[in-house]
């Protein structure tokens, strides 16, 4: 079995969709524990409803980004993850910890990478004017938002779409996305070993899912 940790900060919809997926599909891997880095995110009580261990590491006053990395480091360590699921981990994870779990940290991001890394990806795809607008799981490297590609699933942009509808029916994708992604990867379709995507399988990037 597969050991499955996922990272949030917040209302945990995309842990709860992974965690869902996990246990109804029968996925050969378990998710051991949910890590929050707020002790009042609402993901935590979803998590502990599904009754599954939550952990909660804050940071502490004055403690650096690296002081607090090997301080998750330690935990996931002692949770013996395979895969460390970001799913709105509002924390930049610094390069030495992103090098001790190379190829085994996943994160979702709400834009078609490489278009808009970064906060506010609705609004800056409303002030770009694009069609089309969907979301991203990749490999996380240093470089923020910018690892390689696993999958991307899109929706078109409406004309009467704001920040918060187009938001919406982005996170409806997501849920979609990041199982059908985590089902890839543990599969073995799809490595990250060496800075190299080594794919097995078909590609599974560029998928759609309506709307
Ligand atoms: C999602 O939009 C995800 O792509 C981004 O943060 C948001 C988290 O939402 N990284 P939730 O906590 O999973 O509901």
């Amino acid at each position: 079995m597969q050991r499955l940790v996922i990272l949030i900060s917040g209302q945990g919809s995309n842990m709860l969709a992974l965690a869902q997926a996990c246990r109804q599909e029968n996925w050969p891997a378990g998710v051991v524990a949910v890590v929050s880095n707020r002790p009042q995110a609402a993901g935590l009580v979803k998590a502990r409803e599904m009754g599954l261990r939550t952990e909660v590491l804050e940071a502490l006053p004055g403690e650096t980004r690296e002081a607090y990395d090997r301080r998750l480091a330690e935990l996931l360590g002692a949770l013996q993850a395979d895969w460390i699921l970001l799913a709105g981990f509002m924390r930049i994870l610094s390069a030495p910890f992103i090098a001790q779990f190379a190829g085994r940290i996943i994160n979702i991001h709400p834009s078609l990478l490489p278009a808009f890394p970064g906060l506010h990806t609705h609004r800056q795809a409303l002030a770009a004017g694009v069609t089309r607008h969907g979301a991203t799981v990749h490999f996380v490297i240093p470089a923020l938002d910018a690892g390689p590609i696993i999958a991307q699933a899109s929706l078109p942009v409406l004309s009467g779409d704001d920040e918060a509808s187009l938001a919406t029916r982005v996170l409806a994708l997501e849920h979609q996305l990041y199982p059908e992604a985590v089902r890839t990867l543990l599969s073995g379709a799809v490595r990250f070993t060496g800075g190299e995507v080594v794919r097995s399988g078909p590609p599974s990037n560029s998928q759609e899912f309506s709307p």
